[in-house]
């Protein structure tokens, strides 16, 4: 249970405490009318949300106020994503627009952080190319973040950070949640599965697990103060602990959650089909509180693809999983990541995954074109197959999906489901939630019910989403 090797010393982290003080004092005397605003940006993943509640913690402890306003911030922060080449593209683009604030704004901080960071090549070209950009900053010194504004509003330079390491774990970060009813609680960091076309065990460095007793006396808090929804992330959740003793493992860190007292509801994610067993799908069956919903990300439904791939399974252990949650749960609701188009990947290989998504009854895909990450495995396969072509297939499988879809939510019809209303609807007088399997359901109800949960019927199926009224 000792994740010491994992620790950032206590000295540094106290160095970094004094830090916040200075950056506290400077501030007050720059700013003795009015709070420095800052303003953070989020792409890309969960991971990365719960990454920049813990930047919006330090930064409001260092005396800013945070704004939805661009044009007012004092600083300027984007947390960045690596994981596909278009998400790196966004970010390039809207860093590129923060030129003329700069130019118009001259004190302005512009800051940049986050797994596009952490590739060298990247933030050499913001060095060359963004000259604008105040600091640069990799996934794993997030916790050094008071030095860092403390250098550039004292020295003026530019500061670069992108130390390389196997990884850390910063506990009693402050943390500023985005949201008062449900919150995201990171349990493990990083990943050691090397999938041949993905760049996150480059950019989150090694496995790591947080302690078992500080995610369940975090979870505790989180529900003494009225959170009911609380979703436990890692890349890899099933393999948390992996080295320690069964009592430990996931499926120890579920039960022990659920027995937390309080209404509130739980979810997980994401689960590696490799390290997903069926003593995980036993606990989800027995507590009450896990949602029935598992978001197992297959990504080919071809043996030959998912061994270039790197997955180490096959479709037939996927399925096998598959048909052991359903026996134990038949209404779960299954999600699912897919790439289309890896390199090699030739029509009939993707028709096995058209097969697959038919068989497992999916309720929705995140579906993504195989994107080429400089510096992975699958970036040095060849491929041969057009962009146009991929386009085909990938709009094959959606029209597939939304098929699959429709016919779920009109089954849902006329039934009843626990919601936890999340905001307003769509539409004048509309509320938004979720049911357990994760589904959006929009109903007509009063705002003061938004952060509760409701009983609503299902009235009127879309595709994507359901409309219903209050059952009680
Ligand atoms: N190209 C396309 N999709 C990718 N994903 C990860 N890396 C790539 C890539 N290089 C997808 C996978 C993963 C999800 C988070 O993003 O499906 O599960
Ligand atoms: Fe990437 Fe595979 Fe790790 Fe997920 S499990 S983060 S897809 S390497």
């Amino acid at each position: 249970m000792n994740n010491n090797r994992f620790s950032v010393p206590s000295a540094e982290l106290e160095k970094q405490t004094e830090y916040k003080e200075k950056v506290k004092t400077v501030l007050s005397s720059r700013f003795s009318l009015s709070f420095p605003k800052a303003f953070v940006h989020t792409y890309g993943c969960q991971g990365n949300v719960a990454d920049s509640e813990r930047i919006k913690g330090l930064l409001t402890e260092m005396g800013y106020e945070m704004t939805e306003n661009l044009d007012e911030a004092d600083l300027i922060l984007y947390n960045t994503c690596a994981i596909r080449e278009h998400a790196q593209d966004r970010v390039f683009g809207n860093v590129g627009a923060l030129k003329k604030i700069k130019k118009d704004k001259p004190g302005l901080i512009i800051a940049l952080c986050g797994c596009m960071m952490q590739q060298r090549y990247v933030a050499d070209k913001i060095k060359e190319s963004y000259r604008f950009v105040d600091l640069v900053f990799g996934t794993h010194v997030l916790y050094k973040l008071p030095e860092f504004i403390y250098r550039c509003l004292c020295t003026g330079e530019r500061v670069f950070d992108i130390t390389n390491s196997d990884g850390n774990i910063v506990e009693g970060l402050p943390v500023k949640r985005d949201g008062s009813f449900k919150a995201w609680v990171p349990i493990m960091y990083g990943c050691n599965n090397f999938c041949s076309y993905c760049i996150v065990p480059y950019v989150r460095g090694r496995e790591r697990s947080r302690g078992f007793s500080v995610i369940v006396d975090e979870v505790k808090e989180l529900v003494k103060k009225g959170y009911k929804e609380i979703t436990l992330l890692g890349q890899n959740v099933n393999s948390y602990n992996k080295d320690l003793a069964n009592e430990y493992r996931f499926p120890a860190l579920l039960r022990a959650i659920d027995n937390i007292e309080g209404d509130f509801i739980i979810r997980f994610m994401t689960s590696h089909p490799r390290d997903c067993t069926k003593e995980l799908l036993d606990t989800m069956a027995d507590c009450k509180k896990v949602a029935k919903h598992l978001h197992l990300p297959v990504q080919s439904g071809n043996d030959r693809v998912l061994f270039e791939m790197n997955r180490h399974y096959d479709r037939k252990k996927y399925l096998s999983l598959i048909d052991y949650a359903y026996s134990l749960m038949p209404n779960l609701s299954i999600t699912s990541d897919i790439i289309v188009g890896f390199p090699g990947e030739t029509y009939e290989e993707f028709a096995d995954t058209l097969s697959l998504v038919e068989y497992v009854n999916y309720t929705s895909l995140f579906t993504f074109i195989f994107s080429s990450r400089p510096g992975t495995k699958a970036a040095e396969m060849d491929d041969f197959v057009s962009r146009e072509e991929k386009g085909k297939w990938f709009s094959e499988l959606t029209g597939l999906q939304e098929k699959i879809a429709a016919k779920r939510t009109a089954s849902m019809k006329g039934k009843t489901y626990r919601v936890l209303v999340e905001g307003k609807g769509r539409y004048d007088g509309y509320l938004s939630g979720r049911t357990e399997g994760n589904i959006i359901i929009e109903f007509p109800g009063a705002e003061d019910l938004i952060g509760s949960f409701c009983n609503v019927r299902v009235t009127e199926p879309k595709t994507w989403i359901l409309i219903g009224e209050k059952a009680d």
